[in-house]
């Protein structure tokens, strides 16, 4: 397997070096379609401190390029995470996963308030309303969401349904035990990304996420998930439209598109319109999804949230800023750990694309 270091964006073990008895560390994995991110963090007095971090692209896993969305099997996937775990200097096996929104289904239900036995029992027979697939298929968890304060009680109690494929877990399960891990969790993607990115506690943010493949739109609430949708572009879609603007291969096109991203005096072979195509296609149908929760729901969305690997694109955020009329932001969870001074402009910068990696690792702290 031959890959340059651009693939791959290490920090040594820089603290647990001068640390004779180091607390234990953890390690975040977020298997994404077109690579796999991992941060290792620690506790020290309190404090997630930041050990190292790393991503490789699994395009050149499987006969495609560095960002591009691949379906591999568990194997392979885990040799990507040896050789990303063993480049990254990782030092510990113990740690949490999380599981692409794609293979699960979240979604909200209204019904009657019940308790303890007869609640669980009404939910098991309601959920095969909301699932299109046998109930036996997936895993099946559910939150009861809280009245809000201030407001009149309704009838009925909201409840948030989450199924995830059975399938998808196994996967995972082969993927942890062939690179040798202790995962004690597998959590949904946008849960992680929250824990990294969303402050506000009470009003509703929206969370753009955009992958290779896909792009995950969500509304957060009161730290629940008020509206959750994913739309079938991202990243990759950006960079197929600029090859054929440009008449670049896949790789060239790709690498014009980290470079330069929206620009508006970048010389040819660069096409601006080509690349804005799917950003704006994708904020379109975010800003869709965000009307109708602020109509249906009488509220305001105060801050949109961008993260994700394509949230990394240069000038992303001032693009994205004529599509919604609220503040923009680009997400920045290294800003949750304690990193070195020096270290912080270029961690601000990726940031987007570890949200998921860092958020499983905070999960994981809490356990010690
Ligand atoms: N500097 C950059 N500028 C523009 N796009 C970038 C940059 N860095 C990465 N990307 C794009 O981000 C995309 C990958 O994002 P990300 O790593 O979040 O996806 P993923 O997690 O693998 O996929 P998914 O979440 O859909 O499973 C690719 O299309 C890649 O081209
Ligand atoms: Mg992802």
């Amino acid at each position: 397997m031959t890959h340059t270091w651009y693939y791959v964006r290490i920090m040594a073990s820089i603290f647990s070096r001068f640390i004779s008895k180091p607390s234990p560390s953890v390690l975040g994995i977020d298997i994404g379609g077109s690579s796999v991110k991992i941060v290792q963090l620690k506790k020290e007095n309190g404090i997630a401190v930041l050990e190292t971090y790393g991503q490789l692209s699994l395009g050149p896993y499987g006969d495609k390029e560095v960002g591009q969305a691949v379906n591999l099997p568990a194997e392979t996937i885990a040799e990507n995470l040896k050789d990303l775990i063993r480049e990254a200097n990782v030092t510990t096996n113990s740690a949490g996963i999380a599981i692409s929104f794609n293979k699960t289904l979240l979604t909200t239900v209204s019904l009657p308030r019940k308790e303890g036995k007869e609640l669980q029992t009404m939910i098991n027979l309601e959920a095969r309303k909301y699932i299109p697939v046998p109930v036996s298929e997936v895993q099946l968890d559910w939150f009861v969401i809280p009245d809000e304060e201030g407001k009149e009680k309704e009838r009925n109690m909201k409840v948030l349904l989450v199924a995830v494929h059975n399938e998808a877990l196994t996967h995972l399960e082969r993927i942890v035990d062939r690179a040798a891990l202790a995962v004690s969790f597998y959590e949904i993607e946008i849960f992680s990304s929250i824990r990294a990115v969303v402050d506000e506690p009470t009003k509703p943010v929206m969370v753009i996420d955009i992958g290779a493949a896909t792009t995950k739109v969500y509304i957060v609430q009161r730290g629940l998930v008020a509206r959750s949708h994913s739309i079938s572009r991202g990243g990759q879609n950006v960079t197929k439209a600029l090859t054929q603007a440009s008449s670049l291969g896949f790789a060239k096109a790709e690498q014009l598109k980290r470079d330069e991203g929206i620009s508006e005096t970048a010389p040819k072979p660069y096409n601006k319109d080509s690349v804005t195509l799917t950003y704006s296609s994708i904020f379109a149908e975010a800003r869709r999804v965000l009307r109708e929760f602020e109509t249906k729901e009488k509220k305001v969305v105060t801050q949109v949230i961008l993260t994700g690997g394509g949230g990394v694109t240069k000038k992303l955020k001032e693009y994205a800023g004529n599509f919604f009329d609220t503040n923009v932001t680009l997400a920045d969870p290294f800003q949750k750990t304690d990193a070195p001074a020096f270290m912080r402009p270029v961690l601000q910068e990726i940031g987007p694309e570890f949200a998921v990696a860092v958020g499983v690792a905070l999960r994981k702290l809490e356990e010690i």
